[in-house]
């Protein structure tokens, strides 16, 4: 095992009702900029739920953090956090919405231009506080301290990591899950899963109570994923769906083993590019990636086969084949396709996808430093 320092500050207030703990957790005389999205929370009663919530305080409200969270947007709420002089955000979304937040939070204060943030990692002081209302289970955001920014202008997603920008508390109630279209339930356990996979399929280090961890949650999220979509107001679906994504990326399972991310981090550029929802990103990239990092993942991935599938097969390329086609089948299943064409985007579009990984420096990919320009090729080219 890997050494590691592990630290989660995030409280968790988790199920039904919890959101009436939110005022408890502010701070005196709050002056709080309220963060939501699109205006789905408006719809499904989450929104009169947090305002009640937050009655005691001074509200600054700011609509509009779009998914893949756009810098210009987010620019326009540090202007408001500042002229308003608020002293607290509370986030209310997904994970788009926290990472907006989490942004916000530490431009806020800083001197020189915030997009250094994200591509330079210039260090900001003094970012405010953060709690979350989680609406939407996936990302992990509302636990870990990572926040990812797109900015359409230079067509880059970039992101950035601090704790100090990690939520102090976030709530997670089932039930503000049920109103999610299809479409997002199904992103949310693909994500998920990924995020598990990023911090487990790369190769034994001797960690067997990290890889039980991981598979733990892959099994829950197989077998709960599907079930969400089929039942959508079973609040114990919900729960489990929500607590797995949770646990997913809280930080506790990737520690004191190599990850990978390679998957996140040429995934991001199909959302640069083309605008693909981030868990469909993931779903047409992981099964090439698995398939292109076969040998240097082997056992791990006869592992994932094994363990969390089922596979019993004595030849181990065939059991690998069984395992990566499992895989690409439980995405199927959770009605995410699984292919580039499925989205119409041609070959040629690869060409610009590798421009992009070299621009932004992210040419020695994965747990081995070894996926360059040229096996990102490979990996597009099989997902084509
Ligand atoms: O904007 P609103 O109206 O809130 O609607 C949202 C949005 O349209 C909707 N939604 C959320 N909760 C809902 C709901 N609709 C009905 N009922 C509810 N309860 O869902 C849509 C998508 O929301 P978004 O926040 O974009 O989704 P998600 O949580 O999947 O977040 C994706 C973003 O997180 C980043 C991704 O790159 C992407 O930008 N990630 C953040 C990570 C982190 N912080 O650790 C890690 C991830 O790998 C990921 O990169
Ligand atoms: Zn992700």
């Amino acid at each position: 095992m890997l050494n590691f320092t592990f630290k989660n500050q995030t409280e968790i207030l988790f199920g039904k009702g919890q959101l009436s703990e939110v005022s408890s957790r502010l701070p005196k005389q709050a002056k709080v900029l309220f963060l939501y999205g699109g205006g789905s929370i408006k719809k499904n009663g989450i929104y009169d739920k947090v305002t009640t919530a937050l009655a005691g305080a001074e509200v600054i409200e700011f609509q509009g953090v779009e998914p893949n969270p756009e810098f210009e947007t987010l620019m326009k709420a540090v202007n408001v956090a500042r002229e308003n002089d608020v002293n607290f955000i509370l986030a209310v979304g997904g994970g788009s919405v926290i990472d907006g937040a989490k942004f916000v939070a530490a431009a806020v204060n800083f001197a020189g231009d915030p997009w250094d943030i994200l591509v330079k990692g210039a260090a900001f002081e003094n970012p405010l506080p953060i709690g979350a209302v989680l609406t939407l289970p996936a990302t992990g955001s509302e636990s870990n301290g990572n926040s990812v920014v797109n900015r359409k202008e230079t067509s880059q997603k970039r992101a950035f990591s601090s704790e100090t920008v990690q939520p102090v508390f976030a709530v997670l109630d089932p039930e503000f899950t049920y109103s999610l279209p299809p479409r997002q339930v199904s992103n949310g356990v693909v994500d998920a899963f990924v995020h598990v996979i990023e911090q487990y399929l790369t190769y034994p280090v001797n960690a067997p109570l990290q890889d039980r961890f991981a598979e733990g949650i892959l099994q829950t999220l197989v077998q709960e994923g599907p079930k969400a979509l089929a039942t959508p107001e079973d609040y114990d679906v919900r729960a489990n769906v929500m607590w797995s994504a949770t646990m997913a990326l809280n930080g506790l399972i990737g520690k004191g083993v190599p990850q990978d991310w390679g998957t996140h981090m040429i995934g991001h550029e199909l959302t640069a590019l083309h605008g693909l929802d981030h868990a469909v990103t993931l779903a047409i990239v992981l099964p090439s990636l698995m398939f292109v990092q076969r040998d240097k993942k082997q056992e791990k991935i006869l592992q994932l086969g094994e363990r969390v599938f089922g596979i019993q097969e004595d030849d181990k390329e065939k059991a690998i084949d069984l395992t990566i086609k499992a895989v690409q089948d439980f995405f199927e299943t959770m009605q995410v396709k699984t292919r580039l064409s499925d989205h119409n985007i041609e070959k040629s579009a690869i060409d610009g996808l590798i421009e992009n990984l070299e621009r932004n420096g992210l040419t020695a990919l994965g747990e081995h430093g070894d996926i360059d320009l040229a096996k990102a090729r490979e990996i597009l080219t099989l997902a084509a």
